[in-house]
């Protein structure tokens, strides 16, 4: 397949002194015009951690700022999203240890935390998009997205529990399922069953190029499985040395269902999301992922960098790599950000 977009002239178009480039950047209005890319609220998603009990928040230390709350708070902070102007949020669950078995099956409770959480939000007829992973990480007790035999992630077998965990999320008021567990089919498998069930509009987003990256630990400490975790995700998530493969995955997701794609972690994948957006032309998204939010939220904290500028220019880089939007556990202070520059 071609690129759809045409690259640029390569030589330049005149020269120095009649071209200076300058002229345009030389004030703040003239910046704003010749801007070629734009970052606002409607771009971001924002990734929020969910714990049992009520009225309960607690802090997760590899993420200073992040909290983890109960489905009722996850309510108020929905409201927050949308007075924020946050078109969307992710739920990630934080699992009671007695609950995390084998098989997972903790994910397909109706009654599990995440579709509580979607009840909460629901609950307060908010209109805002709710995004929620098909992974059974957060529910297993050997910390993997998929069913094990022996030190083997199975494949096929692990649909069947995908397909039953979107339809009971689906079923609670989730807008968006996003298969983040990377078995092959699995957004063939999910997008069958959903129009099988008349969730004919369910939206899927596909963490389609998903590396096995050492950037999740602040997530994984966030959900707590990183102490359970048998082994890594080498098997399932791809190899970090790969550029190809991850257009070979994107392929398959769009043929399988997808109606949106993903690339994660972020910023060490900028040119990933540009081959994407450019061979496609989907909405491509990419999760800035929690390594990415601890290494710029804990400089900035230790005033070695400064916070808010690097928010903003880090997403604005997600921008011009090609993407339409951005998941970002700075979703609410970039959306407080922008709406005091404007
Ligand atoms: C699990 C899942 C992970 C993230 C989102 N869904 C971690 C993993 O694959 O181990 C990572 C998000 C982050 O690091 O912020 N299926």
């Amino acid at each position: 397949m071609k690129p759809i977009r045409t690259p640029v002239a390569t030589q330049a178009l005149g020269a120095f002194p009649s071209v200076r480039l300058r002229r345009n950047r030389q004030s703040q209005w003239s910046r704003r015009l010749v801007a070629e890319n734009n970052l606002s609220t409607g771009d971001l998603i924002w990734p929020l951690f969910v714990i049992d009990g009520e009225g309960r928040r607690e802090a997760v230390p590899s993420m200073p700022g992040v909290d983890r709350v109960s489905p009722d708070l996850i309510g108020q902070v929905a409201e927050e999203a949308m007075e924020l102007g946050i078109p969307a949020i992710a739920l990630f669950p934080n699992t009671d240890a007695a609950l995390r078995t084998e098989d997972g099956r903790e994910a397909y409770n109706p009654e599990n935390l995440v579709c509580r959480a979607i009840h909460a939000v629901r609950g307060r007829g908010l209109d805002i998009g709710i995004v929620c992973d098909a992974a059974l990480d957060p529910y297993t007790s050997h910390g993997h997205d998929g069913l094990m035999e022996g030190d083997e992630i199975l494949n096929d077998e692990t649909h069947a529990a995908l397909v039953k965990q979107s339809l009971v999320q689906v079923e609670a008021g989730c807008n968006v399922i996003a298969p983040s567990d990377m078995m092959d089919g699995r957004i063939g498998a999910i997008r069958g069953a959903l129009e099988n069930g008349g969730h004919t509009n369910t939206q899927i987003m596909a963490y389609s190029a998903k590396y096995a990256s050492a950037f999740y630990g602040p997530f994984r400490d966030a959900i707590g499985s990183s102490g359970t975790l048998r082994g890594d995700k080498r098997t399932y998530q791809m190899d970090y040395a790969n550029s190809d493969e991850a257009i070979r995955e994107v392929a398959l997701d769009i043929q399988e269902g997808a109606d949106m794609v993903m690339v994660k972690p972020g910023m060490p994948y900028l040119d990933i999301i540009r081959r994407v957006k450019d061979q496609f032309g989907v909405p491509t998204f990419a999760y800035q992922v929690s390594g990415e939010y601890a290494m710029l939220a804990g400089a900035a904290q230790n005033g070695w960098l400064d916070g808010d500028r690097v928010i903003l220019e880090s997403l604005m880089g997600f921008k011009r790599a090609g993407c339409n939007g951005i998941l970002t556990y700075f979703a609410p202070k970039a959306a407080r950000l922008l709406a005091a520059s404007r």
